[in-house]
């Protein structure tokens, strides 16, 4: 293989970059005192089709993590572009010291096989139960949650995508100053949907639409 120069590149500091861009989670807990809490969660990856699974890294240091444990359940709740606010406040403030759900105002509606609640404003919530707990550093575990039920905000999808009018939060992560200054987490707007071109000669080729 010839090597090309990566003069198109250039290095950065923070790892996993190119794929910062993506539907944030708000992930719902409950202790068996009955109380809810959410946390953002970014650091989570969907896993296969039959059965769905839910792969996520909860930090130990959060009041979550002892939550997922007491009830071996949760719901990764899908914000919508309004839910900005509240995704930043969910990844600073932890619900040992804040009530999320009173602070937020963010209604809870009954789930169908889980305990904890979904969250009514959100455009989906998925409900799961725990099926593994996997060590992952001195810091951090991967909770393995296996889908039980999939809730969409009606109106949203059109078969399996999301419609072009849906409004799901696309986050993109912090900006900086050229002094490493934070100015605040931004976010992207979704919208114009398209389909791949299987006229290109690679997809003529080699691929067929089905
Ligand atoms: C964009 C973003 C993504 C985050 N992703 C995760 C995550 O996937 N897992 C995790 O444990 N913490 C994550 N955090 C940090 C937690 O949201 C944060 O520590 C939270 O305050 C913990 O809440 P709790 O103590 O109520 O559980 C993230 C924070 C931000 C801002």
């Amino acid at each position: 293989m010839g090597w090309a120069e990566p003069s198109m590149f250039e290095e950065v500091k923070h790892g996993n970059k190119p794929f910062a861009m993506r539907i944030p989670a708000l992930l719902v807990s409950r202790g068996r005192d009955g109380k809810a809490n959410f946390l953002t969660a970014m650091w989570f990856s969907a896993m296969g089709f039959e059965p769905s699974r839910l792969v996520v890294g909860v930090s130990k240091s959060t009041y979550t993590y002892g939550l997922l444990q007491e009830t071996g359940e949760f719901v990764m709740t899908a914000p919508t572009r309004d839910m900005m606010d509240i995704v930043v406040f969910a990844g600073r403030i932890s619900g040992r010291d804040v009530d999320k759900f009173e602070a937020t105002g963010l209604t809870p509606v009954r789930p169908s096989k889980v305990t904890v609640p979904l969250i009514g404003e959100a455009i989906g919530n998925v409900e799961y139960r725990i099926v593994n707990q996997i060590p992952f550093d001195e810091n951090m575990d991967l909770f393995v949650g296996e889908v039980l039920c999939a809730h969409m905000r009606k109106g949203s999808m059109e078969g399996e995508l999301f419609r072009e009018d849906a409004d799901p939060l696309l986050y993109l992560g912090t900006k900086y100053d050229d002094h490493h200054k934070s100015l605040g987490k931004h976010y992207a707007n979704f919208s114009d949907i398209e389909c791949a071109d299987y006229d290109s000669p690679l997809l003529k080729k080699y691929v067929t639409r089905r």
